[in-house]
Formats: C-alpha cells, structure tokens, sequence
C-alpha cells in the first residue's frame, strides 16, 4: 500500500519534530499497512528549503524499513513565487507525479485561475494530483468543481483525518460526498505524527474500496 502524502521528514516543516519521531512515524506506518513511502514536506511558507529538505530525506532513508521516495506538497502561491522552473524539482521522484496544494478559502473564481495554473503542469508533463479537496470552501459548496478537475485529467486524494472531522472540523461530509460521487483516486495519510498512521488505517479500512481505478 502505498501512501503518498506525509510529513514524516524530521525537523522540516509541522510534521516531525525529531529523527526519533520519524521513525517512530516509520514503524506507525508500517503496522498499519503502508509498504511505499513518498515523503512530502510542504513546500510553503515558511516551511520551504529545498536542501534542508533533501538532507532530512537522506538522513531518515538509512533508517526507514519502507522504501521511500521524496516528494513535496506545493502550495500553489508558493509555486507562483518561485516560478514554473521549480516544476522539475517539486515533482515527486522518478516520476512526473506532482502533489498540489490549493488555498482553503479560494472561491468559485479563483477555481477558474487554477484550472488554467494546472492546465500549465500538465503541458509540462506533470500528472496533477489534488490535495485534500475536502478542505476547500469552493468544492465543499459546489462539487460540480471537484468533477472540472477530475475531467481536466487531476486526480483527488483524501487525507484520512477527515473521518474525524479533518483539520478544520467541516471535512467529513464533504469527503463523503466526494467519495460517493467516486472522484477520489488516492487516500492518504498526510499524518503530522505517529497517531495519524492508526487513523489512516481506520480510514483506509473503510474508504479504499470507494477510490477509483486507474
Ligand atoms: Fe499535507
């Protein structure tokens, strides 16, 4: 099972705090099932640094019973910022997977922008994959936009904390409701710390049949 977003790095961004903690995060994983890691620290402010990043990738790697592979969570501001020269190096590693992160509070409109944002990594070669849409106000209002997005080739990943409400408290019908319509491809833990892993597991028991194939 692979789980493809997480924030196990020790010592980089709100995820682990320390390398003992991360490997603690490892064993976590581990028993609830998860055999493929791709770590994604966010690449946000004021979390980002790209080396610090790779270095605690490295350092946690010699100590990781999992394969894993580095990977970020790009905040779509932050990707403005840097400029669409950053794409190659955010994406997910020996892959053209990129994990992205839009606003929680974007409106309808700022959908629109995003679209034509996304529109832009998928002619570079990027496989777009949605963060969370459970979490933004627009989708929770109007799923016709999860579906423009999934049409226009994204793929949807749930972070498993929404069967207990999710990070803002008002995620877990909107899941629902996105699970139901089948507009999810992945489930992920997107775990912070060692008990996100047994609420992944929860999760996953549960929800893994609903994803889509393919
Ligand atoms: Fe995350």
């Amino acid at each position: 099972m692979l789980d493809l977003h997480c924030h196990i790095l020790p010592g980089v961004d709100d995820g682990a705090s320390s390398l003992g903690e991360s490997v603690r995060m490892l064993h976590a994983a581990a028993k609830a099932g998860i055999t493929e890691i791709v770590c994604t620290p966010h690449c946000r402010d004021p979390y980002f640094d790209f080396d610090a990043m790779w270095d605690a990738f490295e350092a946690l790697r010699s100590h990781s019973p999992i394969p894993l592979r580095m990977g970020f969570e790009v905040n779509i501001r932050k990707l403005r910022e840097l400029g669409l020269e950053w794409v190659e190096c955010l994406k997910f590693q020996d892959s053209n997977t990129f994990l992205l992160e839009l606003s929680t509070h974007a409106g309808k409109r700022d959908f629109e922008d995003y679209e034509r944002e996304i529109y832009e990594l998928q002619c570079k070669g990027c496989d777009v994959i949605i963060a969370h849409p459970e979490r933004y106000r627009a989708i929770q209002e109007d799923i016709e936009i999860a579906e423009r997005l999934v049409k226009m080739g994204c793929k949807l990943q749930a972070s498993a904390d929404f069967i207990k409400g999710g990070r803002f408290g008002k995620e877990r019908k909107p899941a629902q409701r996105l699970f139901d319509a089948s507009l999810y491809s992945y489930l992920a833990s997107d775990a912070h710390c060692v008990e996100h892993y047994a609420v992944f597991a929860k999760a996953w028991a549960k929800y893994a049949p609903m994803l889509r194939e393919g």
